[in-house]
């Protein structure tokens, strides 16, 4: 939809927005008129199962990390909905890891659904939207990206072909000799694989409560304006003013880590910021600073905490902070205003938010026969690959 629309729609909103309220009660007229509508995601084409099974192993193999020490599921925990919710002693995480020497300043994304961004026109990955054109860019960026994996792709697939399983898989699924291409399709077919299931909003089984949340996520409380669509994402940049998690700039390492990232995306004066630059790191228009693409609402249950630094651990503090109009920042999204919503209201808003969850957590088993030792090769520099 474009801006234009957008903004007409939003002002039609804020000038019937009583009288809508009204008629909605009486007709069944929706206030979200002008925004894609909320509902179940569209059926995908199922990943090819041998292709699913290489990236299911590749997810959990640390070794194609450049040091060994990470897999993906190190920062995108099956059991923590796929991001990381506590650390190894079981402590809060709000930021996630990062490579071995560096920490990271943005909180790790859950993956389920991630393979819905793909019918976004003109959205990148990640909280920005500063990673990759698609989902498989996307998995190169958090291959070699120095915070991330670390990895030099020829050296992955060199490691893949000492692996015989990796060896029989890529001529089984692929038809050929392992290459980084094909490990990178692989960890795509897997995360193909990552949807919601049985949300009750999608199976049609939300409770009452629920119901009425529905009504004000549509309606009084506005949320329809930015997360609409079955994926509950206009794939924009908005700015709701979120605080800053001050661990970015206290934690030594971390501040290095992110000046590095916005060195690295070409941001001036790198030592000046004191905030997240947000969507300025993709586009470098500084009226951008501070804008986070919308996220999806979807199994929000299993992946708290939220926003793009993690700084809000319930849904409820989430919610209060719309109530009162978003945070502070200007400019502030036009869209946010303080909701004045009552206790009550606060509850049903939660439970919608929480309908739009999968009634059991999306997970997989994590694979068990990663060899983390090589007897040495014998008389190696005659061995051939
Ligand atoms: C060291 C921690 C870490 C590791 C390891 C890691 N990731 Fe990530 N990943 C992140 C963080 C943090 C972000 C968000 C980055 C941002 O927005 O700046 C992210 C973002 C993503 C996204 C974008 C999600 C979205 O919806 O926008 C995808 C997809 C992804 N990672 C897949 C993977 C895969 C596949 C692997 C393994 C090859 C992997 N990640 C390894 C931390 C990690
Ligand atoms: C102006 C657009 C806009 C409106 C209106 C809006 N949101 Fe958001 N929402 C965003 C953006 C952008 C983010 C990410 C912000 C960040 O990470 O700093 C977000 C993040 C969230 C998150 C955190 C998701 C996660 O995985 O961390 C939740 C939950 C949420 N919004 C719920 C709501 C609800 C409920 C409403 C209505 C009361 C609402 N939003 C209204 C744009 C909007």
């Amino acid at each position: 939809m474009s801006t234009s629309t957008r903004s007409a729609s939003l002002l039609w909103l804020a000038v019937t927005g009583a009288a809508a309220a009204a008629l909605m009660g009486m007709s069944g007229l929706s206030c979200a008129q002008g925004f894609p509508a909320i509902g179940p995601l569209p059926a995908k084409k199922a990943p090819n199962p041998g292709q699913v099974e290489m990236g299911r192993r590749l997810f959990f193999d640390p070794r194609i990390s450049g040091d060994g020490a990470i897999s993906c599921a190190s920062c995108h925990d099956p059991k923590q909905g796929f991001t990381r919710q506590v650390d190894n002693k079981g402590k809060p995480q709000a930021l996630s890891d990062a490579y071995p020497g560096t920490s990271h300043f943005r909180n790790s994304p859950t993956l389920i659904n991630t393979t819905y961004k793909a019918g976004f026109a003109n959205a990148g990955w990640g909280w920005a939207g500063h990673m990759g054109a698609d989902l498989n860019d996307v998995v190169r960026d958090m291959l070699t990206e120095t915070l991330v994996m670390n990895m030099d792709m020829r050296l992955m697939h060199e490691r893949m072909k000492q692996d015989p399983v990796y060896v029989k898989m890529c001529q089984e699924s692929f038809k050929g000799e392992c290459s980084s291409g094909k490990a990178r399709s692989a960890l795509v077919a897997f995360m193909d694989t990552l949807v919601s299931r049985d949300a009750p909003f999608d199976t049609g089984k939300m409770s009452d409560e629920a119901k009425r949340g529905r009504g004000l996520f549509e309606g009084k409380a506005g949320c329809i304006a930015c997360h609409n669509g079955p994926y509950f994402s206009d794939a924009e940049p908005h700015n709701t003013g979120v605080p800053e998690n001050m661990e970015v700039f206290k934690d030594p390492v971390r501040h290095l880590t992110y000046r590095a990232a916005m060195s690295n995306h070409g941001v001036p004066r790198t030592e000046i910021w004191r905030r997240d630059v947000g969507y300025f790191l993709a586009s470098k228009n500084y009226a951008d600073v501070g804008k986070f693409i919308t996220p999806t609402l979807r199994e929000l249950k299993y992946t708290a905490p939220y926003m793009h630094n993690g700084v809000f651990s319930t849904l409820a503090e989430v919610v209060d902070f719309y109530d009162r109009g978003g945070g502070r920042d200007d400019p502030l999204a036009a869209e946010l205003k303080p909701l004045g919503l009552s206790a009550e209201e606060k509850k049903d808003l939660i439970a919608f938010l929480e309908s739009l969850s999968s009634t059991a957590p999306v997970t997989v088993q994590p694979v068990a026969d990663i060899p983390k030792e090589y007897a040495p090769i014998k008389n190696f520099l005659g061995a051939h690959n």
